[in-house]
């Protein structure tokens, strides 16, 4: 089973509601009970009793503070998971941000202003940057990174390939990482210097050494789509592997990158909110993130390459090969 404040240890496999929800309550009161206690050592806190992972943690110093940050962002990624749960078997409540197909529903509403409120409860001083608008900026070096929803095209159709998003970064360092898809039970986690993990179990980056053997994962746009360059970037590369699939969810992307279902992503146009918990897990599962020209990747840069590492440079080579063409004109 799980020890309080860590994800729960689970194969890889759905865990049983009994499991999860075990997990859930024992992480609940470890970051409620010891975690906000340290964290504010002022606050009225009841004192802590049998929390060997809070011990352990406390004896390696500051390592305590982001794992017990991780710890928040998870108990909150899963009660915002809940919300979304339920609101699938809802009346779909869609509207459209643009004229386009950006579609935003009573879910990522819900789902944020669950996350927005916890956040706010637990770190007052810290900056929330939150996709639907509700976050708050202050004058922090930590700033929280918040999709609700991620995959809200996926969401409204009922394709269960959706995730709550959550990463904290003090300045451009990014801290812990949450990504939680609730219909699976899927929770990727990572905590800076800690290692990923996905239910419990540590991940690594698939060993898939070459691009003709790899499977690749890309994503469009919402908005401006007649101006994406990426038909020609996804049809180069699903010719060049053993496919390109397109989830609809960038955060899930990711996350499947660092846990080595697939070896490389790319996507233009991501938002912060989009990549920052993913950026972290595949940084810690051994990957590589990064931009097309091979500079680091920053936080809402107009392009991000995430791959296991071993077939980045080929990516890079064909996504400049591809660059230097002149662009094919899409017919409409
Ligand atoms: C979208 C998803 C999708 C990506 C889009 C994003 P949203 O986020 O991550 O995979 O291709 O660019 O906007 O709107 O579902 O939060
Ligand atoms: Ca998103
Ligand atoms: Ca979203």
């Amino acid at each position: 089973m799980c020890e309080p404040g860590l994800p729960p240890m689970i194969k890889w496999r759905a865990p049983s509601p009994t499991a999860l929800s075990a997990c859930v309550r024992s992480q609940a009161t470890f970051w409620n009970a010891a975690a906000r206690r340290r964290l504010f050592p002022g606050s009225a806190q009841p004192a802590v009793t049998g929390a060997p992972a809070w011990q352990a943690a406390e004896r390696r110093g500051n390592l305590l503070t982001t794992q017990s940050y991780l710890s928040a962002a998870i108990e909150i990624a899963k009660e915002a998971g809940k919300i979304l749960v339920e609101e699938l078997s809802r009346p779909l409540n869609i509207r459209y941000k643009g004229d386009e197909v950006d579609i935003v529903t009573q879910a990522d509403k819900r789902s944020e202003q669950a996350i927005v409120e916890r956040l706010n409860k637990y770190f007052p001083d810290h900056s929330v940057a939150a996709e639907e608008g509700t976050g708050k900026e202050r004058s922090s070096e930590f700033r929280w990174h918040v999709d609700p929803l991620d995959g809200t095209t996926n969401f409204a159709h009922g394709y269960p390939c959706f995730c709550v998003s959550i990463a904290l970064a003090q300045r451009d360092t990014l801290l812990a990482a949450v990504v939680f898809n609730p219909f699976y039970n899927e929770l990727f986690a990572a905590a800076r210097g800690e290692g990923a993990t996905f239910n419990g179990k540590k991940i690594s980056v698939s060993k898939v050494a070459t691009l003709s053997t790899s499977l690749l994962c890309t994503g469009f746009p919402v908005r401006n789509r007649k101006a994406s360059p990426n038909l020609q970037y996804y049809g180069d590369f699903t010719q060049r592997s053993h496919g390109v699939r397109r989830d609809g969810s960038a955060a899930l992307d990711l996350a499947a990158v660092a846990a080595g279902r697939f070896d490389g992503f790319w996507e233009f146009g991501l938002q912060k909110w989009d990549t920052a918990a993913g950026v972290l897990l595949i940084e810690e599962a051994g990957g590589k993130v990064s931009d097309f020209a091979g500079n680091p990747y920053q936080l809402g840069g107009p392009v991000v390459l995430a791959t296991n590492g071993l077939i980045h440079e080929e990516m890079r080579a064909v996504a400049l090969e591809i660059s230097r063409r002149p662009p094919t004109p899409v017919r409409h």
